[in-house]
């Protein structure tokens, strides 16, 4: 079976993507140097596929140390690159940061990958390269605009875009498709794999399920006076497991040169809007928790509301998000459970 190299394996969705491409048959070289995850991740892609991806602890802004990486794993056929930085607040504090890492861990493979004969490349992109979308654009389709960036990580998004299509006008030989995922979240269903927020979360997720568990007293909800049906923002929520789902659709698709184009780009969403308070009250219910929370103003750059029309995921790539939101937000609040236990000591 084909090899799949992994930059990013080791962190939330890179991981349950390993998880679904090796349960798929494939062959798994993960990159990450763990600079926002955690080694024993590949313990807990072990127990629940039964067999260790391979891992290298590489930098993907080390071009001479990839290159070796390349010639170890002379098997590898495509790439799934999600080896990237990606807190916003930060981005604005730190963009050259942002800028050198993003762009060019992307530059570095997309140059290796013709001299090592590395023909497919999957790209993590968001949403946010839609910025608010005008009201004729909701739901979201891939023909809408892209919006002026609202932060340096959302601008490395559309550069990072900006440069797969140049090097493909300009002849590489290589195929791409370009994931735009909209709200990731929840975990895998064994609960021995899910998302690592590193200090206090900034995304609402993880916030909800710190604060059911009694880690953050209370959540702050940005806002009520939005122009949305409850006041709140709308997001659309898609479970981790079908979104790394997806992934291994797309790669295979270009493995068996099914592309009606060299480059191709999908939203991933669920194709539902959900308000903030329909997914704390949703949480507490089908987990049976308390969640305090209070209404506090609104975060400043917040989009109004954004969901995906997913269409053309469901249609080309024959794709479609199957978990539902209270299986997604049950699995989010097993996996906090979990945490938990590991974090307690003897
Ligand atoms: P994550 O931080 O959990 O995973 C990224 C991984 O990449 C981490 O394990 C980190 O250690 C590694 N990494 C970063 N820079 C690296 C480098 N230079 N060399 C090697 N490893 C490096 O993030 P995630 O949520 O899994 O996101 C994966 C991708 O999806 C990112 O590109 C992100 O921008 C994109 N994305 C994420 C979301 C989201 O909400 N999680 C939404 C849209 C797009
Ligand atoms: C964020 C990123 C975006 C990224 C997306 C997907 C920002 C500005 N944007 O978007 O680039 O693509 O994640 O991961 O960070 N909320 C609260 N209280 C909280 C946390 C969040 O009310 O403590 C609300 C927010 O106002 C928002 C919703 O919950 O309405 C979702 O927030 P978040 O998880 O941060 O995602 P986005 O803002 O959609």
């Amino acid at each position: 079976m084909a090899r799949i190299l992994v930059t990013g394996g080791t962190g939330y969705i890179g991981s349950h993507t390993t998880v679904e491409l090796m349960q798929a048959g494939y062959d798994v070289t993960i990159v990450d140097n763990l600079m926002n995850s955690n080694i024993d991740v590949l313990d807990g892609i072990a127990a629940i596929v039964g067999r260790r991806p391979d891992y290298e602890n590489i930098d993907c802004l080390d071009y001479v140390a990839l290159d070796k990486m390349f010639e170890k794993y002379a098997d590898i056929v495509g790439i799934i690159h999600f080896a990237a930085s990606k807190a916003v607040g930060e981005s604005v504090e730190k963009p050259l940061l942002y800028y050198r890492n993003n762009l060019n861990s992307l530059i570095n493979l997309l140059e290796l990958m013709p001299v090592h004969k590395v023909k497919h490349i999957v790209f993590s992109s968001s949403c946010t390269v839609y910025g608010q979308p005008d009201a004729d654009h909701l739901p979201v389709d891939e023909t809408a605009p892209i919006k002026p960036a609202l932060s340096p990580y959302g601008n490395t998004k559309q550069i990072c875009e900006e440069i797969i299509h140049d090097a493909i006008h300009a002849k590489s030989p290589i195929t791409a498709i370009i994931l735009r995922y909209f709200n990731p979240i929840g975990a895998h269903p064994s609960a021995l794999i899910g998302e690592l927020p590193n200090g206090i979360p900034n995304n609402l997720l993880p916030y909800v399920t710190q604060t059911a568990m009694g880690i953050r007293k209370e959540l702050s909800i940005f806002g009520n006076d939005y122009n949305t049906p409850d006041g709140t923002c709308v997001r659309d929520y898609i479970d981790v497991v079908d979104l790394a789902k997806a992934h291994v659709v797309a790669l295979k698709r270009m493995i068996d040169g099914k592309q009606d184009d060299k480059i191709e780009i999908f939203n991933l969403g669920t194709g539902r809007g959900l308000s903030v308070l329909e997914i704390v009250e949703t949480f507490k219910r089908v987990n049976n928790v308390d969640v305090p929370y209070k209404i506090v103003g609104r975060r400043e750059g917040d989009i109004e509301q954004v969901w995906a029309k997913p269409d053309k995921a469901n249609k080309v790539l024959g794709w479609k998000a199957e978990r539902t939101i209270e299986e997604t937000l049950r699995s989010s609040w097993q996996w906090q459970q979990h945490l938990n236990n590991m974090q307690k000591p003897d």
